[in-house]
């Protein structure tokens, strides 16, 4: 996508001037009171300028040259087509806003590299989307019904949109699983005052199912985008995020945090997401150079909402209550000093002193991680991830026999750095940061050597860091 570099005539007849991938959503920003203090004293403001440039170092260059410019040389750009693309833009938008009839969303899955189990403790995490993603075949209907056709498990059902609180399809039978999740994200987007109109909706999904990789979030925010594409309204990346994130929590009933929808809604190719789940500010890291990320899927699986999830949720929850108990400034695990856990782990239950000295640790490593990142240290980061693994295994106790045989077997292979369960565990893919040039040995060895220790057939693939949900040809 562009960058522009845009002009916006103010109430009190100056000019305002910023850069921004989409002038038109900024405009509504400024023009809501959430752009800058200057356009809010002086709003309502109207775009007159805006200028394609390449990159965001363009971009800022402009801005900062324009902003230097006296009041009638703006105005001279202002009316210099060469310069002045606004028109040309606004007729793309133009053409884009028609709502279309038939389009196609394309929305990855994602890996966590490291940072597990902390996106609902305050934490912060380090996914990355990748290049495994459901994609959705929207057409557009006139009566507020949902029609989905999930073809890889060759299952339809059909919905209205409104009736969503009775979880029952059109015959009054209640909604598969699979359908829980679409209707959840209409159920949550109606919540919010955003119309949803009616879908016929096929779609197939490359990312294996309940394995860790976030199928259930990028259905999620597939549907979200393409309610938003089909209504024409338009939203924040993260209000759209969480919206998916009520509909698992509160419709689906898995207590998830925000990372999986998070990440399917902000990924940048080539770049981990560091999210801070306390503040949600976010920033891009790029992976270590000469690195490959390996995931390896058990072929273990389990459901979520069956499993100890939820109450893993609640252990740690009871502990930071009983955290509280001795220290009660404890406004989150952020506040957590590891040594004022280590004075009182005698006097907790064993499980939730375990699961606190958990959330303690990763919430430490993953800071590290970030470093390391940044360091561009592949070592570094690896043992982070060796070292999240026992933790999650020996602590949180979320991992199982097939999990710790894919990272064992990892660890003894030339050019591993590290090696992980990935997501909520309870079987499940391992993440693995492989030197570049041993990975085709490494996929082999892995899966050969998985086979001969357990008997399963492990899926192992190299994945990459890919763009968040998106229409395709967008
Ligand atoms: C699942 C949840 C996430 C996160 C991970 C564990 O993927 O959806 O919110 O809690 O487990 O880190």
């Amino acid at each position: 996508m562009a960058y522009y570099c845009y002009m916006l005539k103010c109430k009190n007849g100056n000019y305002y001037t910023g850069w921004s991938k989409d002038p038109f959503r900024r405009l509504k920003q400024h023009n809501a009171g959430r752009g800058a203090r200057y356009t809010r004293m002086n709003a309502p403001c109207e775009l007159v300028y805006a200028e394609e440039v390449p990159d965001l170092s363009a971009a800022l260059k402009l801005e900062s040259k324009i902003k230097t410019l006296k009041p009638a040389q703006k105005k001279s750009l202002i009316s210099n087509p060469e310069r002045n693309q606004l028109p040309k833009i606004t007729a793309l938008s133009k053409a884009r806003s028609k709502k279309p009839k038939h389009f196609t969303v394309l929305s990855p899955g994602r890996v966590n590299l490291l940072g597990e189990h902390i996106d609902y403790n305050d934490g912060i995490v380090l996914p990355m989307a990748i290049d495994r993603k459901v994609t959705l075949q929207v057409k557009t209907l006139k009566e507020p019904v949902l029609r989905l056709n999930a073809l890889d498990m060759d299952e339809k059902v059909e919905l209205s949109l409104e009736d969503l609180d009775s979880k029952t399809d059109l015959n009054q039978q209640p909604l598969p699983p699979f359908a829980l999740y679409p209707a959840g994200v209409a159920w949550a987007l109606k919540a919010a005052g955003l119309p949803v109109s009616g879908l016929e909706v096929s779609y197939s999904s490359d990312i294996p199912m309940g394995a860790g990789l976030s199928s259930s979030a990028a259905v999620e925010l597939g549907f979200a985008l393409a309610w938003q594409i089909a209504a024409g309204w338009e939203i924040e990346r993260m209000e759209m995020a969480l919206l998916c994130k009520q509909a698992e929590n509160d419709y689906v009933g898995l207590k998830s945090g925000l990372m999986d929808q998070f990440s399917v809604a902000h990924g940048v190719a080539g770049h981990a997401l560091a999210l801070d789940t306390r503040s949600l500010d976010w920033q891009t890291l790029r992976l270590p150079p000469d690195t490959s990320v390996v995931i390896a899927d058990s072929a273990q699986r389990r459901k979520l909402t069956e499993s100890g999830y939820n109450k893993r949720k609640q252990e740690c929850s009871d502990a930071l209550q009983i955290l509280r108990s001795w220290c009660s400034d404890l406004a989150s695990w952020r506040d957590v000093d590891p040594s004022f856990l280590e004075a009182h782990l005698a006097e907790m239950p064993t499980d939730i002193g375990k699961r606190a000295q958990h959330v303690v640790g990763e919430i430490q490593r993953v800071q590290q991680g970030c470093k390391c990142l940044e360091a561009g240290d592949a070592q570094g980061f690896g043992e982070l991830m060796f070292a999240s693994h026992s933790s999650l295994k020996e602590l949180y106790e979320v991992s199982s026999f097939e999990l710790d045989s894919l990272v064992e077997v990892a660890a003894s292979l030339p050019g591993c750095l590290g090696a992980r369960l990935t997501g909520a565990g309870f079987g499940g893919c391992t993440v693995n940061l492989v030197q570049k040039e041993f990975a085709p040995e490494f996929i082999e060895q892995l899966s050969n050597q998985y086979t001969k220790k357990t008997g399963l057939i492990a899926s192992v693939f190299e994945c990459f860091a890919s763009d968040g949900a998106r229409l395709l040809n967008d």
